[in-house]
């Protein structure tokens, strides 16, 4: 992979949250430090697509978190709606296929909108087993699905893939710069894990190839969540810590 001071790896604060008072109290707190937030289904269920145009007219980039999966002609229209509120990134399950993921890059394109699709792999929430049973496999491992799931958003034009930090080093392999790679589970160091069970640094995730950083609680549960963030910029910016 590229090194950490050829790309630009972009920090994204999750908004979950669950309704437009608190989303516009943590924006507030932020500031300038944050122009990137993440809509997930907690606060889109809320508040529907008035929360993007609200964050839109705020100046801020939005990533709609939806994980779509349906039929293709059902994602191409979502997706079209979605963009057309002014999101840049949207998510979908690669597992819905080719043909699926490439009707979401078309619809978040239509009309000129510039949205991305971003496609999950595998879930982190599901181990092994539990994979195996759900698509009547037997043993499998993880790490090659997930890159083998990769494949299926890169050939149906997604800009990237969500993966966990441990996985940017075969997925990096795999496809180099061909694809994005959006990264949760994101901790400062000696932060708390919270219920994530394999976390990173900013900066380590960054250094090991991540394209967009997503902060939850390690940013909104912190005393000082502008201070926190303004961290997280300097260090993932110099790749210094
Ligand atoms: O607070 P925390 O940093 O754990 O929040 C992480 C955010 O990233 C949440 O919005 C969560 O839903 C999301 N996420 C995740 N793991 C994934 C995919 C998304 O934690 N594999």
């Amino acid at each position: 992979m590229s090194s950490l001071r050829t790309r630009v790896v972009t920090p994204i604060v999750a908004l979950d949250v669950p309704d437009v008072a608190s989303a516009r109290a943590l924006v507030s707190q932020l500031g300038t430090h944050c122009d990137f937030y993440k809509v997930g289904l907690e606060l889109y269920a809320a508040e529907g697509p008035a929360i993007v145009t609200w964050l839109r007219a705020q100046g801020k980039r939005v990533f709609v978190d939806l994980k779509l999966h349906d039929i293709p002609n059902t994602v191409r229209g979502a997706a079209r709606s979605v963009s057309r509120h002014g999101a840049s990134l949207l998510t979908v399950h690669a597992g819905g296929g080719v043909a699926m993921v490439q009707a979401a890059v078309e619809g978040a394109r239509e009309d000129g909108a510039d949205c991305e699709i971003i496609a999950v792999t595998l879930l982190t929430s599901l181990d092994a087993p539990t994979v195996a049973r759900t698509w009547g496999r037997d043993a499998l491992d993880i790490t090659a699905e997930v890159v083998r799931l990769a494949g299926i958003a890169r050939d149906g034009g997604a800009a990237g893939v969500v993966c966990s930090g441990h996985e940017l080093a075969a997925l990096g392999e795999a496809y180099g710069s061909t694809l994005g790679y959006l990264v949760p589970g994101l901790r400062l160091a000696g932060g708390a894990a919270h219920d994530q069970q394999r976390v990173m640094t900013p900066v380590a995730a960054a250094a090991a190839g991540a394209t967009w950083l997503i902060l939850g609680r390690a940013v909104t549960a912190a005393a000082d969540p502008a201070a926190v963030m303004a961290e997280v910029q300097a260090s993932v910016t110099a790749g210094s810590v």
